[in-house]
């Protein structure tokens, strides 16, 4: 383990001048929009992960990431339920105000403050490639309220959980007004919904 450095509200790289790279809140949900239950629990979510294609279009979508971006609470989540197996090879960005240490050769750096500061970063850290928003709910509801989300991919399965971690950090399942359906796929009653942000 070791401690990653802290960046602490740096102004970011405006201007970059290279081809641009969408930010994408790529997501599993609830029906009733919640993508965790209140105790992290995500088994009602990972028994699709076995559903023919769900993870083919996870595996397509992760090949064109360049960087990775979280909250605290997720990186907390995954660091205690998969202990020493750090799943990404990109560089990660964690929202926290916590000094979280880092799994070895996981390319980690921890930031806080207004998201809207590290777009400019986040973007050239990924170069041609798109920006993850990862989640939770409540750093994603961040993104796309500083209308930085270009796209969300929301796979919805057929479990209502009644209560839990909102997609958005707000009202479960709401999708902003300004964003534009594109498409779906269904596979075995998981429904994976695309939208694009209204240019
Ligand atoms: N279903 C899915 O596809 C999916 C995807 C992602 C996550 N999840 C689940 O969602 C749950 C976590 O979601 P969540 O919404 O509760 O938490 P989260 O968004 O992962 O993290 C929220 C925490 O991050 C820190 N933070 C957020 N914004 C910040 C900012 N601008 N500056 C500094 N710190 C900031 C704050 O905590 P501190 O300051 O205390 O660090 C905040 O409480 C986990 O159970 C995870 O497994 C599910």
């Amino acid at each position: 383990m070791s401690t990653s450095p802290v960046k602490l509200g740096l102004p970011s790289v405006h201007g970059y001048a290279g081809v641009m790279s969408d930010f994408v809140y790529f997501v599993g949900s609830s029906l009733d929009g919640y993508i965790a239950q209140d105790d992290g629990g995500l088994a009602w979510l990972d028994k699709f992960d076995e559903v023919d294609g769900l993870g083919d279009s996870y595996k397509a979508f992760a090949d064109g990431v360049g960087c990775v971006v979280m909250g605290g609470g997720t990186y907390e989540w995954i660091r205690n339920h998969h202990p020493g197996e750090w799943p990404y090879k990109v560089p990660c960005w964690v929202f926290t105000h916590h000094e979280f240490g880092t799994d070895d050769g996981a390319d980690v750096v921890l930031v806080r403050g207004d998201v809207g500061t590290f777009a400019g970063e986040l973007r050239r850290d990924a170069g041609e490639k798109d920006v993850y928003i990862v989640g939770g709910g409540s750093l994603a509801g961040q993104f796309v309220a500083a209308g930085l989300i270009d796209r969300i991919v929301l796979t919805i399965v057929p479990v209502a959980l009644g209560g839990g971690v909102p997609l958005l950090g707000g009202s479960p399942l709401a999708v902003p007004a300004d964003f534009t359906f594109e498409g779906l796929t269904e596979r075995a009653g998981a429904v994976e919904l695309r939208y694009r942000r209204a240019a």
